[in-house]
């Protein structure tokens, strides 16, 4: 499992730009249908990731030579700012599931061991929408367990919802990603 490291949590700035970005609170058609052509690493690097980061980094209890920290959220401004990556994470992950979305705009390096190439990426998609869209679905489900433990302010839930999610990353990244390698020798997640 992921362990639950430090850094800060998103600024509450954010939340105008999330809400006027996500197409299901009505934002102009424009920017949704922009949006929606982003490719599944864009949506990745850009939303996914962050996002669960956010989320992870949020509960921790840290022991070390300088003490103990019991990170947790403690202000209102704080629960909001995880309120809002949960959110994004949610609408990342259906995002993700919506059918033909290209894997990359820019392939070209090559892949790291026992991962799999972008065409063979792609090519797995295509054979196997149903499975990635599962996967996503599962995604949607961790995120939306979070945003309720968030909604009920309770640390230790979300400290389990970021565990379910790790294992939903995982679970697409074994099938769609590098199936032919072990978590300990592979990429981070
Ligand atoms: C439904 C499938 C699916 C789920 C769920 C998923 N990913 Fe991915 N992810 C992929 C695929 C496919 C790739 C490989 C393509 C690529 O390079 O982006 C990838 C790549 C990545 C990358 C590398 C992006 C890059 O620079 O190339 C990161 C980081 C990442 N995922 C993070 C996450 C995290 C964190 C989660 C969970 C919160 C997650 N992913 C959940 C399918 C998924």
């Amino acid at each position: 499992m992921k362990t639950f490291a430090i850094r800060g949590l998103l600024p509450a700035l954010c939340l105008p730009l999330v809400i006027a970005t996500n197409p299901a609170n009505g934002a102009d058609g424009a920017v949704a249908r922009a949006a929606d052509r982003a490719t599944v690493q864009e949506l990745m690097v850009t939303v996914v990731d962050p996002a669960a980061d956010t989320l992870w980094d949020s509960v921790a209890y840290i022991a070390n030579e300088h003490g103990v920290e019991d990170r947790r959220p403690r202000t209102d401004a704080e629960w909001n700012a995880l309120a809002a990556a949960a959110d994004r994470l949610i609408a990342g992950a259906q995002r993700l599931r919506e059918p033909g979305r290209r894997v990359t705009d820019a392939p070209g390096g090559n892949p790291g061991p026992g991962e799999l190439s972008v065409r063979q990426i792609g090519e797995r998609l295509a054979a196997d929408p149903r499975t990635f869209g599962l996967a996503a679905r599962r995604l949607e489900a961790t995120g939306r367990r979070a945003r309720a433990a968030i909604a009920a302010h309770d640390p230790d839930g979300l400290l389990a919802a970021g565990g379910e999610i790790d294992a939903a990353c995982e679970a697409c990244h074994r099938v769609f990603w590098y199936p032919d390698q072990t978590r300990q020798g592979g990429p981070a997640r």
